[in-house]
């Protein structure tokens, strides 16, 4: 049977149960629901330190006590990845209490009702490149400085990155985009050894997001493990 080549080869030292993300801090946007909080969930279960960052405070304290109980620093931070004032000083109070941050997880995003182009909104079209585009690049801007060799960054995309569906313009576009603009970033953060993966999930329900991205959690790990790997190993990760 023919071999696919769309996952990472993980060794078997950062296979699941592995204990290298024990210690580490991650911050993670959209880690109220959904993907976000799955992987919130999955890299406590690590040990890993977290900083939680969405809009809605209710969820987000709610996050923050369900995920403090697995004995890890968890602060969460209400923060609008769209308004570059609320970036801002979100990372002013991560600055107060942390001054290193291993993995940032950029998952907050957005979707739209299914519009032809023609009925599009312009408020929609703004909202939904904002938040999966502008706000991906303004969390990664402000956190680069907090970041080091063998820091990693994962930008949750989505089969749209690659994959264009009618009806669905702008979410299109911002995902395009997002993938363009986690291209450039590897490219620019090779020499610092910063990793950077773009994970492209397909379509699902939320509510059983944990499933789809558990493979995530040992290719971070892997990330955090080796800070320099070879050239294969590289080609490899990059068909992710
Ligand atoms: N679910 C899917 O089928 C699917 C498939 C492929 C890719 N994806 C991608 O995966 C990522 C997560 O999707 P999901 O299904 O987990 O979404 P979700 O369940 O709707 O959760 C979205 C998260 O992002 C936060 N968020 C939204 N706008 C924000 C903003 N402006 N500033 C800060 N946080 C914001 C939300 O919290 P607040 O509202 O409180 O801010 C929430 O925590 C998205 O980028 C999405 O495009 C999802």
């Amino acid at each position: 049977m023919k071999k696919s080549t769309r996952r990472p080869v993980i060794p078997s030292d950062a296979g699941p149960g592995a204990t290298s993300l024990h210690g580490k801090l991650a911050l993670i946007t959209g880690a109220t629901q959904g993907i976000g909080l799955a992987l919130a969930q999955s890299l406590a279960a690590e040990g890993c330190g977290l900083i939680l960052c969405a809009r809605d405070r209710k969820r987000l304290s709610e996050a923050e006590s369900e995920l403090s109980r697995k004995q890890i620093p968890v602060r969460a931070l209400s923060c609008d990845v769209r308004d570059e004032k609320s970036v801002a000083s979100m990372f002013a109070a991560v600055c107060k209490r942390f001054s290193h941050l291993d993995i940032l997880i950029n998952s907050a995003g957005i979707a739209h009702p299914f519009r032809s182009i023609v009925e599009l909104e312009t408020q929609e079209w703004n909202q939904v490149l904002a938040t999966n585009l502008t706000g991906t690049f303004l969390v990664t801007r402000s956190a680069l400085p907090l970041m080091s060799r063998g820091s990693s960054i994962v930008n949750v995309l989505s089969m749209s990155s690659k994959r264009a569906f009618p009806n669905l313009a702008a979410y299109t576009a911002s995902k395009f985009g997002a993938l363009g603009l986690t291209n450039a970033l590897r490219e620019e953060l090779r020499s610092q050894g910063i990793r950077v993966i773009a994970a492209l999930p397909g379509r699902q329900k939320s509510a059983i997001a944990w499933g789809v991205v558990a493979w995530l959690i040992p290719v971070i790990a892997l990330f955090v493990i080796t800070p320099r790997m070879s050239g294969s190993g590289r080609k490899r990760l990059r068909r992710i």
